[in-house]
């Protein structure tokens, strides 16, 4: 019997997709207006992010929810460590550390991952169906605002393993129904991925601070490129 939970996930999260779209870092970020360093802070904190979901859901991969939606395919880790390289170099790890909103996503899942780990599908499904839809919008708007070529610097939404994202979703989408769950487990799991929403939504507020003054330094350097002529050398010419 189907637990419909692709379709209560869908819908009961609907509201917070709506909140997530809205928030100023990513609707900046639709418009093409995306800083480089905060791009870079942004995929630094998801590598810390898909490191705890990828490690949780591979050691849970026995268990009787988690072994239904298990896709080693979606994997992101290896594909954000390329990007931290592009960003920081080979020492990128000694550079990065969580911003505290991703250091309280990494708690929840590492708790969920003990105490209840069929919640993790709330964290999968809103993190990788959200990563192989707008994400993938969001890729080509940072490659061309950040003037990138390929993948270099957006390996993340680059999911090499899965060409047809659409026949993706299908079968992702019939996993979830045919897990083997209650409606209150259901309940649970589509509370979980609202709190992942809230998650990500915080995440992209927390950059905001960055954003603005970015945007504020490229306004500055526009108002002071080229090199103005001063009123006395204007006096003087004439
Ligand atoms: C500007 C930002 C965003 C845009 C433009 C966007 C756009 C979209 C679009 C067009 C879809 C529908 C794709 C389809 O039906 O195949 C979608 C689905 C989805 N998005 Fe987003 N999204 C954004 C942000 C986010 C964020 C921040 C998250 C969560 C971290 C997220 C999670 C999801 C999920 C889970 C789905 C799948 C819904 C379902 O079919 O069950 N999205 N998004």
């Amino acid at each position: 019997m189907s637990s419909n939970l692709a379709i209560k996930l869908r819908s009961g999260t609907q509201q917070a997709h709506t909140e997530a779209e809205n928030v100023g870092f990513m609707k900046c970020f639709l418009q093409g207006v995306v800083d480089k360093g905060c791009f870079a802070k942004f995929l630094a904190n998801l590598y810390y992010i898909y490191s705890e979901l990828e490690a949780a859901i591979k050691s849970n991969r026995e268990h009787p929810v988690i072994s239904q939606v298990y896709f080693p395919e979606l994997n992101r880790k290896a594909s954000l460590e390329r990007d931290m390289v592009f960003y920081y170099g080979n020492d990128w790890h000694k550079q990065i550390t969580p911003s505290t909103v991703a250091q309280a996503y990494i708690n929840r899942i590492r708790e969920i991952s003990v105490s209840e780990p069929a919640l993790l599908l709330g964290h999968a499904y809103t993190r990788y169906m959200g990563d192989l839809s707008g994400g993938q919008m969001l890729q080509k708007i940072a490659q061309s605002a950040l003037k990138l070529s390929g993948y270099e610097g957006t390996s993340f939404y680059n999911f090499e393993q899965i060409p047809d994202k659409k026949a993706f979703k299908d079968k992702y989408r019939q996993a979830l129904d045919a897990v083997p769950i209650d409606n209150a487990i259901a309940n649970r799991i589509v509370a979980e991925a609202n709190h992942a929403f809230q998650f990500n939504l915080q995440m992209a507020q927390e950059l905001e601070e960055y954003l603005i003054k970015a945007i504020g330094q490229v306004l500055f350097d526009s108002l002071n490129h080229p090199h103005n002529p001063g009123s006395t050398e204007v006096a003087a010419a004439n």
